[in-house]
């Protein structure tokens, strides 16, 4: 996949899309069938333990970068600008998109639209291809009050299908539609040329993301509505270490055959 396929896929079939933080996940994923991986900031709560995406900085995002186009060369990497990393000015929001790009990543994504088309347009003049990020854009979840799905009320709805149109005309191939309703995402799916992907946003966007960890059942107690768990990643780990636990407890590994002679 590179990023004129978004295009071509726009109306043909659908895009699915995971995150993938690290060098070992990042191996699994190139075998696999999966169109696109984003280096997302959720790595700050999901790798790191914060309570939000804020606490990524540019240098981790890289850090993480890096490790997953070591181990997905031929997978087509996403990488997220971290918080503020586009609101301090057009210098260092140039730098952070060449650590992220020198990194590996073959496009950045941004969130929000709201004061950022210029920056948009000019980061994609520049050759670097821009993945759009609206509805729940987590950075900003203090300004909403939490988590919550956006673009409900009429007023709401229209403020976001004009920021789809804006970041559609600022250059954007894609954009990641969070937590949003249903309608409004298709509504926004058939107004704008490029693919739309979503996350908590119905089954009209012309793809699909899901968190890795989540929809591998990692943490059992994270239980979105949007979220369909493939697999139950958290019993297959803890099973696997309690039975090497009990074995070498019971003195049955290694075995001979597991022994040097
Ligand atoms: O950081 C992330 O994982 C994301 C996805 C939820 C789209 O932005």
């Amino acid at each position: 996949m590179n990023v004129l396929d978004f295009q071509t896929c726009k109306g043909t079939r659908k895009i699915s899309m995971v995150t993938c933080y690290d060098y070992w996940s990042a191996q699994i994923l190139e075998k696999t069938d999966i169109d696109c991986l984003l280096v997302g900031d959720s790595l700050a709560m999901v790798m790191h333990g914060y309570d939000s995406t804020v606490f990524a900085e540019i240098e981790l995002m890289a850090l993480h970068v890096r490790a997953v186009a070591k181990g997905a060369p031929d997978k087509f990497i996403v990488g997220d600008m971290p918080f503020l990393s586009t609101r301090k000015g057009l210098q260092p929001t140039m730098d952070a998109v060449q650590m992220l790009m020198q990194a590996g990543a073959n496009a950045v994504k941004v969130e929000g639209e709201a004061g950022q088309r210029e920056l948009i347009a000019h980061i994609v003049e520049s050759g670097v291809p821009v993945m759009g990020h609206l509805g729940l854009t987590p950075q900003s979840v203090n300004g909403f009050g939490g988590h919550k799905v956006q673009g409900r009320k009429d007023a709401d709805a229209e403020v976001l299908f004009a920021s789809a149109l804006g970041v559609a005309e600022a250059g954007c191939f894609a954009v990641v539609l969070e937590c949003v309703p249903a309608s409004l995402a298709r509504r926004i799916s058939q107004a704008i040329d490029i693919p739309t992907i979503g996350i908590g946003a119905g089954p009209h966007t012309d793809g699909q993301v899901l968190v890795l960890h989540d929809m591998l059942g990692m943490n059992p107690e994270f239980k979105p509505k949007f979220l369909r768990r493939y697999g139950d990643g958290f019993s297959l780990v803890s099973n696997a270490v309690n039975r090497f636990h009990a074995e070498t407890v019971q003195g049955c590994f290694p075995s001979q055959a597991e022994s040097y002679g």
